[in-house]
């Protein structure tokens, strides 16, 4: 597949997992897809909770269902949604991200409006969370 078919189909995964997304309290539906370098894919969904604050994002979920399989490092995130524009990891992701990522991490959000079509916007980690906060586990310090 060539990096174009990829994110095609990172992008088709999305949508299909959103359609799974437990969001009876908000009704907003979010998929998103992890890609790996070697082309690998982890979806998640958002998981809403009664007590709202219990609540994990698509994106979340989707770094939980790639570390459970044993990847790594993502390349490239896709989030999906059906709305009017499209929809940009909250802050809690955007710092779960960079657990597990770096600045270069494209962001690659598609929405799907009714006759409209879609809209996408593409960014990167570092530009939706510049001079992130990092914290290295051997030193107990931020890295130098
Ligand atoms: N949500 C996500 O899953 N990802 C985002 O990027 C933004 C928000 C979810 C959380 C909640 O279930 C619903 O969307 C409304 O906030």
């Amino acid at each position: 597949m060539s990096p174009a078919e990829v994110l095609d189909e990172a992008i088709r995964r999305a949508f299909e997992v959103r359609e799974r997304a437990h969001a009876p309290y908000s009704g907003f539906r979010v998929g998103a897809v992890l890609v790996l370098a070697d082309g690998s894919m982890h979806a998640g969904c958002n998981f809403e909770v009664a007590s709202y604050g219990g609540t994990v994002c698509a994106e979340r979920n989707a770094i939980g269902a790639m570390v459970a399989a044993g990847g790594s490092r993502p390349v490239v995130c896709v989030v999906a949604t059906h709305d009017v524009r499209p929809t940009m990891p909250c802050g809690i992701c955007r710092q779960s991200l960079v657990e597990v990522s770096d600045d270069t991490l494209r962001i690659v959000s598609v929405a799907e409006v009714g006759r409209e079509g879609r809209k996408s916007h593409e960014t990167t980690l570092g530009a939706l969370l510049p001079l992130s906060f990092r914290f290295d586990p051997a030193t107990k310090a931020q890295p130098a």
